[in-house]
């Protein structure tokens, strides 16, 4: 595919280069793993041998998860190269660790274009009588597509009559603090600047008519948003010092601080640690979180 016939090469430089994901993935793990788990638990009597498939796996955490949930398959795909060559290395890892888990493949794959059923391997035990995907599912990886209605269209085509949709997204970015009031300490004090970048907006399915539109629109039913109300740890486990540089690493500061002097960077990093100081706990700096629990059937 050329670039030009790809309508989301933006975002796949983005996410090709998007090292934070693969460096701080045992955080960023910590820090979502409850919520991917909640949204696991809505999907409901899946049969024997099903096969699930996981829309922007990054690092593979949530398909390592399925494996022990299904005994039919996991496929993963994700956009980035960088992220999905970290998902095999801990597929192999998990592979042999727990052999009676289901068999897990990663593809490097647009989940708005690509031909997904055609990506679910042939090889696993069960996947002789494969009929399409039992269960769609996705940790934060579906609010990125340049045309939502196609992609989701896309991988209800690669999903078998009566199967599910399972996927977990922010609510507004108000009810995330553990986002904006980090953003928000370092832009009082350094301009973003002007960015000829793709617009990557982890809050662009708040407004659940809106997906529930998206959802219509690709031909799914039975379409559910549920509320999750929760808290994460923001970098589990660490030393406040650690989960400063963990949110000067993850926010916007990396990119806002470029090109200022020291003397900016230590004013900026001090904003932030008092931002994190007073949420400061023995697990981490914890936060409240929101997010949507959104659930449909083909
Ligand atoms: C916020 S990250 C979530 C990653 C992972 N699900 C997790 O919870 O750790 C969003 C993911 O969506 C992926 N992504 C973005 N656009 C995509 C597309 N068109 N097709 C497949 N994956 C995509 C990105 O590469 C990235 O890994």
């Amino acid at each position: 595919m050329s670039v030009s016939d790809d309508p989301n090469a933006d975002q796949r430089e983005f996410w090709r280069n998007a090292a934070v994901w693969a460096d701080q993935q045992e955080r960023l793990d910590i820090q979502l793993s409850h919520i991917g788990l909640a949204a696991m638990g809505v999907a409901d009597g899946l049969r024997a041998g099903a096969h699930v498939l996981d829309v922007g796996c990054g690092c593979g955490q949530t398909s390592l998860q399925w494996s022990e949930r299904v005994t039919g398959s996991v496929l993963g795909v994700d956009i980035s190269e960088l992220l999905i060559e970290v998902a095999r290395r801990r597929g192999a890892e998990h592979a042999t660790a727990q052999p009676e888990a289901a068999p897990i493949s990663f593809a490097v794959s647009d989940a708005q274009t690509a031909d997904i059923a055609k990506l679910a391997d042939r090889t696993a035990p069960d996947n002789g009588s494969f009929d399409g995907f039992d269960l769609v599912y996705s940790r934060f990886g579906v609010m990125f597509f340049a045309d939502p209605v196609a992609a989701f269209a896309n991988m209800r085509a690669a999903t078998r009559p009566g199967g599910q949709l399972s996927f977990v997204c922010w609510q507004r970015a108000r009810n995330n603090p553990w986002l904006i009031s980090i953003n928000k300490a370092v832009l009082e004090i350094v301009e973003l600047p002007p960015s000829d970048g793709p617009a990557v907006d982890p809050f662009a399915f708040a407004d659940p008519d809106h997906v529930r539109g998206i959802l219509d629109a690709a031909g799914w039913s039975e379409i559910a948003l549920e509320p999750h109300d929760t808290e994460l740890v923001f970098s589990g486990g660490c030393t406040l010092s650690e989960t400063v540089d963990f949110a000067m690493d993850l926010g916007i500061a990396r990119q806002a601080l470029k090109g200022h002097p020291p003397e900016v960077q230590l004013q900026v990093r001090e904003a932030v640690t008092a931002v994190l100081a007073p949420r400061h706990t023995p697990a981490g700096v914890v936060f409240p979180a929101a997010a949507w629990i959104a659930t449909a059937r083909n």
